[in-house]
């Protein structure tokens, strides 16, 4: 963890963070080194969410620190972001092992401590790295369709993006993340400004507003 912001927020992420470390609500518990719980600003804007840790991330207790989060690290630096601006986390907290896909019941287990984490760090927009963490939010469709396109859910904007780790496996993915990545500050920058005139009293039509988002 970076940054911190006061009072209750703060207190209530400490609590988090311990129960992420204690759980043992399911089977990865048990082959763990280290839970995984995110780290980053809590102020954060952007919230990165991937799917699971995996080796190097289990034997940190940190996310994305192997070649994917290396990756993940050189895309945030071209739009000239670093780790601490945003907040990263996973679906999964604990590793699965031989990093297969993550299980439903698992998945059930995991996702309330993500929920908390949404809710805590208040992100304006969430971008969600690969397909698991895409299901999350909308569970029919496929990251290959939607990838690239922001989208509103609640009052989060959601950027689907591929996972790095697919780039790494299929370099021929590597433009699209790449462009995905670059549209981001744009992207930050229209819901900064939709927030604003949100504020401005008697807006036109708010309705409009957000709906770019759609
Ligand atoms: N892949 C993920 O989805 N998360 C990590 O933390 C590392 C690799």
């Amino acid at each position: 963890m970076f940054m911190l912001r006061g009072g209750l927020i703060v207190s209530d992420y400490d609590d988090l963070v311990r129960e992420i470390n204690g759980c043992e609500k399911c089977e990865l518990s048990r082959d763990r080194q280290n839970a995984v719980p995110g780290e980053g600003s809590l102020d954060a804007e952007i919230m990165f969410i991937g799917e699971g840790p995996g080796r190097y991330e289990d034997r940190d207790g940190r996310p994305f620190v192997g070649p994917a989060g290396h990756l993940l690290d050189e895309m945030l630096a071209a739009i000239g972001l670093k780790r601490h601006d945003v907040y990263i986390a996973n679906m999964l907290k604990c590793r699965p092992p031989r990093n297969r896909d993550p299980l439903p019941s698992e998945l059930d287990s995991c996702t309330p401590y993500l929920d908390r984490q949404i809710e805590i760090i208040s992100p304006s927009v969430i971008v969600c790295l690969g397909r698991f963490s895409f299901s999350n939010f909308f569970p029919n469709e496929t990251i290959s369709k939607a990838r690239g396109r922001p989208r509103r859910w609640r009052d989060i904007v959601v950027f689907p993006m591929y996972h790095p780790a697919a780039a790494l496996h299929n370099p021929k993915l590597k433009p699209a993340i790449q462009k995905d990545f670059e549209s981001l500050p744009g992207l930050i920058e229209r819901v900064k400004q939709a927030a604003a005139k949100a504020q401005v009293p008697d807006p036109p039509d708010p309705a409009k507003q957000l709906s770019m988002f759609d």
